[in-house]
């Protein structure tokens, strides 16, 4: 019955592309909308237009038994691109996004060259606007010598993230330059992000020894330090917090809190010592601390993938010598999803922390099923499913989730539009859509 009907969904492709020019009607059939009522969702022009009972659309997809959820934004990716294309491009990264139920990223800084300058925000721009498969926006970084003012006019979402301890391709900025940034960014009302480390030198050669050189104590006095340098009072983000004490540190009125799955999910015990596929910034953590940090899980705003793809090769080489950071943007919501099969977590709390807040932060129209959503959705199965890393699609080709329980959607929607089917990927075109300029998502400062 459900191959059938991904076959018939597969088939109505050609009317989705016409419904790109057409403004025609897509129907999302018997959608149960959390809360418990069951409604058709009928999307036009990339909107919801109506939640209740439905006629008859242009194209229908039915969802009776499937759980239908606003898509994800998130806001934490490296998607590299440009010389490191063996890792991810914009093509692998944003495929693998939609393939986990994900319609919006936003691009981290730590690029080859640093995306420190308004013609390098202009490049990326036109290069995933080519390219991507989803909406994106860009940050740009914090360097003493990068140019936050033209880079903020360039149409870049927010500054950082901002090193405050070293990690792949980031050097950590001294206090001077996170203040003026901190100021500058508080004149725009603009957004700071944070990676929170302090960090020791010694023999960094197994996971234990990782994270005692970036160890808890450290990330909460870089949390520390970083608000009581704020008091130009710049609203900050807190990216990829591990530990509860580092949640609780963070608990003020100028911070979000962003926490990723590898934290949650996975602890330093999961990998041999001497393994560098669990090596990441800040590291893996104790199983207890693990433990600790998900019953902080209702102060976390935000669920950020921090999707860090580096390949099979590097990842595979001497504990010292291999890049820190794990994929998984793919992986996030899927993972997620299982822990609601669980019972562990709610779906209310899935859709606030990797939908509806992260697209508040970022200044979009939330995703939903209320008239005037954005129309971005993914259907997931009522059945959990195990990781393979052969059923992936960032370029990283390796997943340190191999096996652990997840549910995928089987179908994304971006703006009205089938843009994943069961493993065929769709190039969104939103020309049609009144409300956007296309994929990409600009900042406030954007001057055109
Ligand atoms: C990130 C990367 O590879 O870009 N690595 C990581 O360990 N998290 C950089 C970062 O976010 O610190």
């Amino acid at each position: 019955m459900e191959e059938e009907q991904g076959r018939i969904i597969s088939e109505q492709h050609t009317t989705m592309i016409r419904m790109v020019q057409g403004q025609e009607i897509l129907v999302l059939r018997d959608v149960l909308i959390p809360g418990g009522r069951i409604a058709d969702i009928t999307i036009s022009n990339g909107l919801v237009m109506h939640a209740g009972a439905a006629g008859t659309g242009d194209v229908e997809i039915a969802c009776r038994g499937k759980m239908v959820l606003p898509a994800g934004t998130d806001l934490h990716v490296h998607m590299r691109d440009g010389v490191q294309q063996e890792k991810e491009t914009w093509k692998s990264g944003s495929q693998s996004a939609l393939a986990g139920g994900v319609t919006v990223v936003v691009d981290q800084p730590n690029t080859i060259p640093p995306l420190t300058t308004p013609e390098r925000v202009q490049e990326r721009v036109i290069r995933a606007e080519s390219q991507s498969y989803v909406r994106f926006a860009i940050n740009g970084g914090v360097t003493s010598d990068a140019d936050l003012a033209g880079m903020w006019e360039a149409g870049i979402f927010a500054f950082g993230e901002t090193f405050a301890g070293p990690s792949s391709y980031g050097e950590a900025v001294s206090g001077d330059v996170l203040v003026q940034a901190m100021e500058q960014v508080a004149r725009w009302n603009g957004l700071l992000t944070i990676h929170a480390e302090q960090v020791s030198e010694g023999d960094d050669s197994t996971l234990v020894e990782h994270d005692r050189l970036r160890p808890v104590t450290g990330e909460v006095q870089a949390v520390q330090d970083v608000l009581n340098l704020n008091t130009p009072e710049s609203q900050l983000y807190f990216c990829h917090l591990s530990s509860a004490d580092a949640i609780r540190a963070a608990v003020h009125g100028t911070a979000y809190r962003e926490v990723t799955p590898h934290h949650l999910f996975l602890s330093l015990e999961t990998f041999e010592p001497d393994d560098a596929h669990g090596k990441v910034n800040p590291p893996l953590r104790s199983e207890s601390v693990r433990r600790d940090l998900f019953a902080c899980w209702d102060q976390i705003d935000v669920i950020g993938s921090d999707h860090a793809p580096h390949t099979r090769k590097e990842k595979a080489m001497d504990f010292h010598a291999a890049p820190s950071g794990i994929p998984g943007v793919e992986t996030m919501i899927p993972l997620l999803m299982g822990w609601v099969h669980e019972k562990k977590i709610s779906i209310p709390d899935v859709i606030s922390k990797t939908s509806v807040r992260p697209s508040e932060i970022l200044g979009i129209r939330p995703a939903g099923f209320s008239p005037g959503d954005r129309a971005d959705f993914a259907i997931y199965p009522n059945e959990l499913t195990q990781i393979t890393t052969e059923s992936l699609h960032s370029a990283a080709g390796w997943s340190p989730y191999e096996g652990m329980n997840a549910v995928f959607p089987e179908l994304t929607i971006l703006g009205g539009v089938v843009v994943f089917d069961a493993g065929d990927f769709f190039r969104p075109d939103l020309s049609y859509d009144r409300n956007g300029t296309g994929l990409w998502v600009p900042g406030r400062g954007y001057c055109l």
